[in-house]
């Protein structure tokens, strides 16, 4: 089985091969944010060692790829989503279904948040990237489906994923937040936006499917209003959120 290395190993990694050798290096504290190492305790600050004409990392990483000035959402999931087997197939089973527009949209992008910015709490985060371009019934289901999947609903069939009990543990129980977020979505008007979201979730593990994010350009087209400044550069409220999937271990 191939293991993805982490970013910091991919850091070590680079520096076996002179990463000190470059004008621009990546200051280890910069992996703050990314859970990769506890802020309380003290690391060497590289900042603080620069040799001379070196300078830290203020753009973009060499060990990504890189983005257009004006990047799309088609950009993003391209090159740094990639790859975004999970959401195309629950997208694709959604669209199968019969689902509506709004609905395949939601599956789509339901799990942004977890391929290319962060995982905990990723419905959040997920909603909140997309709030500004999107429905706000596709956004308030992203959201949603945080709290949905840990709840079964058997008028759609949807049990709690057995995969769950393997991941968590038998006696896992979802953080009081989180019951309540469920309680009050069970009553909302758009309630099974969202479940639908967590139907189509479950069976989109196939590695085998073939599934193409050329499909959904239409349904995009129609469900995700594109800046023409780029996503990042629109000044919107979560400009800077994409801007930092673009440029995750810029300096300041
Ligand atoms: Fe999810
Ligand atoms: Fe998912």
């Amino acid at each position: 089985m191939t293991v993805t290395p982490t970013l910091s190993e991919r850091a070590d990694e680079l520096e076996h091969r002179q990463i000190a050798a470059l004008e621009r290096i990546v200051d280890p504290s910069v992996l703050f944010t990314s859970g990769e190492r506890d802020p309380t305790v003290p690391i060497p600050m590289r900042f603080n060692t620069l040799k001379s004409g070196q300078h830290v990392l203020m753009g973009d990483d060499p060990r990504l790829k890189k983005m257009p000035a004006k990047p799309t959402l088609t950009n993003f999931f391209r090159r740094r989503f990639a790859p975004a087997n999970h959401l195309l197939q629950s997208a694709t089973h959604a669209l199968k279904a019969g689902m509506n527009e709004k609905v395949v949209t939601a599956c789509l992008l339901h799990d942004i948040a977890i391929l290319g910015f962060i995982r905990s709490d990723h419905g959040y985060w997920g909603a909140q990237l997309v709030a500004p371009y999107v429905d706000e019934e596709v956004s308030w289901a992203i959201r949603a489906h945080q709290a949905l999947r840990f709840y079964p609903d058997e008028s759609v069939g949807y049990d709690y994923p057995d995969q769950y009990v393997k991941l968590f543990g038998a006696d896992y129980k979802p953080e009081p937040y989180i019951e309540e977020a469920y309680k009050r979505a069970r009553r909302h008007k758009w309630y099974m936006t969202a479940r639908m979201i967590t139907v189509y979730d479950i069976y989109s593990f196939d590695p085998d499917a073939t599934v193409s994010f050329d499909e959904f350009t239409d349904i995009l087209g129609r469900n995700f209003r594109q800046p023409e400044e780029g996503l990042g550069f629109d000044d919107s409220p979560v400009a800077h959120m994409w801007r930092t999937i673009i440029w995750p271990t810029k300096f300041l």
